[in-house]
């Protein structure tokens, strides 16, 4: 009989019990049995640390670390479990270690990874650290996007992102990529905030894997910034796929998140920290 894989949002801006604490994050524990994946670690150690207990997930057993991109809110929990002797086989694309900014009239915000984190992947030994640039697999049935292609002309990086406080070099967020999972019930895509835009993502898998079908889409769509347009069109785009089932997460926003309810009703659920979901393996 095969096994499951066992999804669960870990940290989340929404959450699904009082026990769980919310932050602007996002973090999953992804299981196939043997493996235990991390993807993301959300912002704050304390946050992920107590969500994992109330969960009953062991972060000791975690033995890789993958992150969707190097923003703070998605990193800035991996201090501890980085420096925990080099067990965690760390993969993520190199940009995810830039220095970076976002530039808003009223407020010029540092978003990138903590300090404290990037020495501790420098620290790491070198045959823990995996550059993801291109797809790779961290199972026969997992893997990472590595780099997406920007393909599709409404979807951008979704905000006032660049590589100086100034606001002169664009922050194309090349570091970001998603998780794929093969199951039975078809492809299964954990994204962290699609910088990439959710749809070149979902394009990206389906050439990477060699196609089959879309089930499942789980994560950060970052539409928080988006006009209706793009919101519409994203939904266009997700429909022609007939996925099963939609998870709007973290920095999906109030706005696209209700479309997307409104659209794909009983196919789509609100993303909250403490949900679990299963998907057989193939
Ligand atoms: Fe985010
Ligand atoms: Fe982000």
């Amino acid at each position: 009989m095969n096994g499951n894989f066992e999804i669960t949002i870990l940290v989340n801006n929404v959450s699904s019990t009082p026990d769980l604490i919310t932050e602007h994050g996002y973090s999953l524990h992804i299981s196939d049995g043997e493996r235990k994946i991390l993807f993301d670690a959300g912002q704050e150690r304390q946050v992920l640390e107590n969500n994992a207990r109330k969960l009953g997930i062991d972060l000791k057993g975690v033995d890789t670390v993958a992150l969707s991109h190097g923003h703070y809110d998605h990193s800035g929990g991996l201090e501890a479990l980085l420096s925990v002797g080099g067990s965690v086989d760390f993969y993520a694309h190199p940009a995810a270690l830039s220095t970076r900014y976002s530039v808003r009239p009223e407020r010029v915000k540092s978003n990138g990874m903590p300090p404290a984190v990037c020495e501790a992947v420098h620290k790491l030994p070198q045959s823990r650290r995996h550059w993801s640039e291109e797809p790779v697999m961290l199972t026969k049935q997992i893997g990472l996007t590595g780099y997406v292609p920007r393909v599709s002309e409404f979807e951008d990086t979704g905000g006032p992102f660049f590589l100086d406080q100034y606001g002169r070099v664009e922050d194309l967020i090349s570091d970001d990529q998603a998780l794929w999972l093969r199951t039975t019930q078809g492809l299964v895509i954990c994204a962290g905030c699609s910088h990439s835009g959710i749809v070149n993502i979902v394009r990206h898998v389906l050439e990477i894997s060699g196609g089959g079908r879309i089930y499942a889409v789980i994560g950060g769509l970052h539409l928080v910034n988006a006009s209706h347009e793009r919101i519409n069109r994203t939904i266009e785009a997700l429909e022609q796929l007939k996925p099963e089932l939609i998870v709007p997460c973290h920095c999906t926003g109030a706005v696209a998140t209700d479309r997307i309810l409104e659209h794909f009703s009983s196919r789509a659920v609100i993303g909250a920290s403490g949900q679990r979901y299963l998907f057989e393996q193939v």
